[in-house]
């Protein structure tokens, strides 16, 4: 698949139906659920950005959203259940194809969605999407140390944890290591130019 292949998926609607969930890009229609959703620390406590204070800080996050598809390097979706209720978000960034084809996952739902499964009903479709539509071979995600349950989630689904990359972020004024795993297509059947 060429990366003019990959863009016209992610410049397509990109919209999902997975196990009773939609899946559509972020958009101006998110702005209050993000809000309440970021604004939460539980959701941001392991997250590289401060809990949202103001509504206007929202618009950063659709911004953000839709500057990484525009630029073809990558799609945030809403996730929301089957009567429209805000659940969370999910999609990739990073998109890297040259001399690669692979990307970062990323997701959080809110608080009251924990421990029931709802992103482990999600992901093996969103994995697929990466795989097969955005023709990625890797698929990366950076959990904080200490993120058990992004871990458990993980390697739930065929990541595998590689190691710690020591220092690779800052923000809140400080260094963080991320754990790093990652989930390889099956590319046995293929061969890649
Ligand atoms: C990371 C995060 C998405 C994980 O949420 P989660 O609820 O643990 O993940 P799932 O939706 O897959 O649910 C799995 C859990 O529900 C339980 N569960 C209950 N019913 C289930 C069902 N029908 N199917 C599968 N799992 C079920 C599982 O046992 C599992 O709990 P366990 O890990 O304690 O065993 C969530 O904690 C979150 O959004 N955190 C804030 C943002 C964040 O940190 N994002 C990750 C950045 S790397």
């Amino acid at each position: 698949m060429t990366p003019e292949a990959v863009s016209a998926v992610l410049e397509g609607p990109c919209r999902l139906d997975i196990a009773g969930y939609r899946l559509a890009p972020l958009g101006d229609a998110d702005i209050d659920d993000l809000y309440a959703h970021f604004g939460d620390p539980r959701v941001t406590e392991f997250l590289d950005i401060e809990p949202i204070e103001a509504r206007f800080q929202t618009w950063d996050v659709i911004d953000w959203a839709e500057g990484v598809r525009g630029a073809g390097s990558g799609v945030r979706w809403s996730i929301r259940d089957g009567e429209g209720a805000f659940v969370g978000t999910c999609g990739f960034h990073r998109l890297t194809y040259l001399q690669a084809r692979r990307g970062e996952v990323g997701y959080d739902l809110g608080p009251a969605h924990w421990g029931r499964g709802v992103l482990s009903r999600i992901l093996p479709a969103v994995l697929a999407f990466g795989h097969d539509l955005l023709d990625l071979h890797r698929i990366e995600a950076l959990v904080t140390p200490g993120n058990e349950r992004s871990c458990r989630l993980l390697q739930r689904h065929g990541f595998e944890r590689e190691g710690v990359l020591k220092g690779h972020g800052w923000w809140r004024g400080r260094y963080w290591d991320q754990v790093l795993f990652a989930r390889l297509r099956d590319e046995t059947q293929q061969a890649r130019p």
